[in-house]
């Protein structure tokens, strides 16, 4: 690749959109992708950057043809993949569909595995801009490098510019190869589920554990604009009703709170991850289109340097985190405990450049604006996350 290329190459920031899995789960149908986009239009969601419209597992039939070819479910995806692509292009968004790198898709469709460059140019005749391509069925023996690189090469053959989103769960290391193979974005970790914690037994990984496992995997490094790592899809307004609750064995009581809502969103934009919405659109509220599109939080996950925001400190109870950006620094104050608490940190602890004796400071819940002379704190309620953006003067 030449540095030309490189820069204007895809997904140069988080890829953003909605994915029907945790809404609709193996129960999706064309009128739930539709609605999806319809709405993605008409809350303004697609103004603030969600624009990929991504089909999940379960829109296929059951059979392939003589040849491999997929075909879309006949009753659930009656006017076929490439009208339902049309439908999202005229919307102004752009379309995604799911596939594996194995023999079967995780709830035991056909998929990819062998069938590469056939599929590649299906999904790009079908209009595809964003392959999400998952970790189940028989591998064949082969490893994951192999059985990656080979649908990474197939897109790239194809006439069509298409996002490859690997979702191999983190399992042998993807974001240390998944550039290589083409990747533009890499799953680190278990699925994410509607929930803080989930205990060893359950399905899935909180937001609170997902969170801890980015901490602990130390790849801040695999990232950079282009190459994503990817904490999974965003949770936020899911709770005991939503599909992929229903789906999965997990146990979930209640909705994920507000505090929890926003600290979900905080730590994807933190973590410059993509954010792909996993919630119904047709009945979302007027609190989380709010948070969706919380302007300061979008630019610190959109910064053109492309970083992975890190830990300064962790705590049982307290935690900084910060993320440079490209004239500063996000500096998140995370209180995980259950009391309210003060937090408090000096700048010379993160990620701000100090070139500086003094900053200006905004809170990116209220907007509110002030100076520094490098002290930052504030009041934190349980499971909430003050989020500042922090510059030299
Ligand atoms: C999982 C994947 C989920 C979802 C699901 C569909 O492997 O991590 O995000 O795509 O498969 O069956």
């Amino acid at each position: 690749m030449t540095d030309d290329e490189s820069e204007t190459g895809l997904a140069r920031t988080p890829p953003m959109g909605w994915n029907s899995w945790n809404a609709h789960s193996c129960e999706v149908t064309a009128t739930d992708i539709r609605d999806a986009a319809d709405a993605l239009v008409e809350t303004g969601l697609r103004e603030a950057g969600y624009e990929y419209v991504v089909v999940d597992d379960c829109w296929m039939a059951e059979e392939t043809d003589e040849g491999g070819r997929l075909s879309a479910d006949p009753e659930d995806f009656p006017n076929g993949v490439s009208a339902l692509g049309d439908y999202v292009h005229d919307r102004g968004l752009k379309f995604g569909l799911y596939s594996s790198a194995g023999s079967h898709t995780c709830q035991g469709y056909p998929a990819s595995l062998g069938r590469e460059r056939t599929h590649a140019e299906q999904f790009a005749d079908w209009g595809v801009d964003y392959l999400k391509y998952d970790n189940c069925g028989n591998h064949r023996g082969r490893d994951a490098v192999s059985r990656y690189a080979a649908m990474g090469d197939a897109l790239a053959a194809v006439d069509r510019d298409i996002v490859y989103s690997i979702c191999e769960w983190g399992q042998s290391g993807s974001w240390r190869w998944g550039r290589n193979v083409g990747g533009h974005c890499w799953r680190v970790a278990d699925d994410a589920v509607a929930k803080w914690q989930t205990s060893g037994e359950e399905f899935g990984l909180g937001i609170a554990d997902i969170v801890d496992h980015v901490a602990a995997l130390g790849i801040a490094p695999a990232q950079a604009p282009g190459g994503w790592n990817d904490p999974d899809m965003l949770q936020v307004g899911n709770g005991p009703d939503s599909a992929q609750s229903q789906h999965e064995p997990t146990d979930i009581h209640r909705p994920l709170t507000d505090a929890e809502n926003r600290t979900h969103f905080a730590f994807w934009c933190l973590l410059g991850a993509p954010l792909m919405i996993g919630t119904d659109l047709t009945d979302i509220s007027a609190d989380l289109l709010d948070l969706l599109t919380n302007e300061h939080l979008l630019a610190i996950d959109r910064d053109p340097l492309g970083l992975q925001g890190t830990p300064d400190r962790r705590g049982a109870t307290q935690e900084v985190w910060s993320k440079r950006l490209h004239d500063g620094a996000a500096v998140a104050l995370w209180n995980r405990g259950e009391e309210p608490t003060d937090i408090r940190v000096d700048i010379d602890e993160t990620a701000v450049p100090t070139a500086g004796d003094r900053y200006t400071v905004r809170d990116c819940w209220s907007g509110e604006q002030w100076e520094t002379c490098g002290d930052l704190s504030a009041r934190v309620d349980p499971r909430e996350t003050a989020v500042f953006r922090v510059s030299p003067r």
